[in-house]
């Protein structure tokens, strides 16, 4: 295998990284550098958990997705509702590590978001953690641990806690800013389609979770039902930019009443960036990044494009104009290093008003623009998908001796991706695993099957 040292000196870098309780192991920490800027990168998050553990499950490595399963669900159990809110079944923690007391005693403490910087709700541990099972539940064929009680009361509460009725009109989740991988203030709150392409995948991991024959699961089936195709239905529709949608906004009418009216959230023409027309290629496009009332956000976020392809939300059409968007704006999107979190960064007053003047989120840095290594998983899961496996490779060949020469950054600075992120960590466990997970799937393409539901 030509990548050999650089893939071998990747696991080194999972290996160093896992985190064990009691002596198993049960998860992987964010990242082993001991300079890192944040004290919770020494623990493992869930979100961060998903590559490594899927590379666990390729290799027949079974246990150690299922204890962290099992750990995940007894921490949520443990949680306490909040001064003055009222206890609501009860979300996935962002994160967990392991302390050791006087005793000598290990104990495992989790963190809801009260412990990261800015205090912020990760909404996407509890979808993760459902996608996660399904997945394992798919490789291992152990459908008597999905089955167990704890994990069929788990998926129930996380799909009632996603399908309450709430202050909203939309199919889509309304979150808060920083409830997803981008976890600081990013302008990113409302409806951030990374979390669209989660709840999609978390319903339908759901479906296959949930015991039909049990009668309290009928009305969590049922609903998850109807807010599956309502959901698909309106990002496919109202989340897609392409230069013949860019035409249509416009010429937009503004300030119409009535269910007929195309301009139904009332979106004004001079709200569209200067950059928008001149930057989509006449024959690609993609899902913009959020969308509310009076709200378009046209910046191209690459996660939640990707999770889209691979999930299933963007049809097979869209999945194509997608992936021809990386084709023909390589060098905004690839670059030197895959693959951009989002594109183009905010400057100026826009970076001021919506960062809060965050200086780890200037222009073209960190996740205001910066490169992540993390990214070439879903990059090449999205390619192989649609079989384009040439497209995988090359931002495979990009990554892969530059990232282990780096010693495994977290993200890299600079419009290109040039630079070594600022304050980012090295031996990242999540950038290294990328590259293991994205050669396993370069050599074998039908392990991407995995990710796909049977319907
Ligand atoms: C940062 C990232 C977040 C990641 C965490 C641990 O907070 O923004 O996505 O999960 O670090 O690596």
């Amino acid at each position: 295998m030509p990548y050999s040292d650089a893939i071998k000196s990747a696991y080194k870098v999972l290996e160093e990284a896992q985190l064990t309780y009691h002596n198993r192991p049960v998860g992987y920490v964010a990242s082993n550098d001991p300079n890192a800027p944040a004290a919770n990168y020494a623990e493992c998050f869930v979100r961060d958990f998903i590559p490594p553990a899927i590379i666990c499950l390729l290799d027949g490595e079974y246990d150690i997705v299922k204890n962290f399963l099992q750990a995940v669900l007894i921490l949520r159990d443990k949680q306490e509702a909040m001064e003055g809110h009222r206890q609501l079944p009860k979300v996935m923690p962002a994160s967990f590590k392991v302390t050791i007391d006087d005793n000598g005693k290990e104990h495992m403490e989790a963190d809801f978001g009260d412990r990261a910087i800015g205090r912020v709700a990760p909404v996407d541990s509890m979808m993760w953690w459902i996608i996660l099972l399904h997945i394992y539940v798919k490789v291992t064929g152990d459908d008597d641990f999905s089955k167990s009680t704890s994990c069929q009361n788990a998926t129930r509460m996380i799909m009632n806690i996603c399908l309450r009725d709430r202050f909203e009109v939309f199919p889509t989740l309304l979150v808060p800013d920083g409830s997803f991988m981008i976890d600081r203030r990013m302008g990113v709150f409302g409806h951030p389609l990374e979390i669209q392409a989660l709840f999609y995948a978390a319903l339908k991991a759901a479906q296959s979770i949930l015991i039909n024959e049990e009668a309290e699961n009928h009305p969590v089936i049922e609903q998850s039902n109807k807010r599956l195709e309502l959901l698909t239905d309106y990002v496919r529709d109202y989340y897609w930019m392409d230069l013949s949608r860019l035409n249509e906004i416009h010429r937009y009418e503004t300030e119409l009443f009535g269910h007929e009216v195309i301009n139904k959230l009332n979106i004004y023409p001079d709200s569209i960036p200067d950059w928008t027309s001149e930057w989509i290629p006449d024959d690609a496009g993609y899902l913009v990044g959020n969308l509310g009332p009076g709200k378009m956000d046209f910046r191209f976020y690459s996660q939640g494009n990707l999770l889209s392809v691979i999930f299933g939300l963007a049809d097979d059409n869209q999945s194509e104009k997608i992936m021809r968007l990386f084709e023909q704006r390589w060098d905004d999107l690839i670059g030197t290093m895959p693959v951009k979190i989002l594109y183009p960064a905010l400057q100026g007053l826009e970076w001021h008003l919506l960062t809060g003047s965050d200086p780890k989120n200037v222009r073209w840095s960190y996740h205001n623009g910066g490169s992540w290594p993390v990214l070439l998983w879903p990059f090449v899961t999205a390619c192989v998908k649609l079989g384009k496996i040439d497209l995988a490779k090359k931002a495979f060949d990009t990554a892969a001796f530059r990232l282990e020469r780096d010693v495994w950054p977290e993200y890299y600075d600079g419009k290109s991706g040039k630079l070594i992120g600022r304050k980012a960590n090295y031996n990242q466990t999540w950038s290294a695993a990328a590259l293991i997970l994205a050669d396993k799937l370069i050599e074998n393409p039908e392990m991407v099957n995995i990710f796909q539901f049977d319907d």
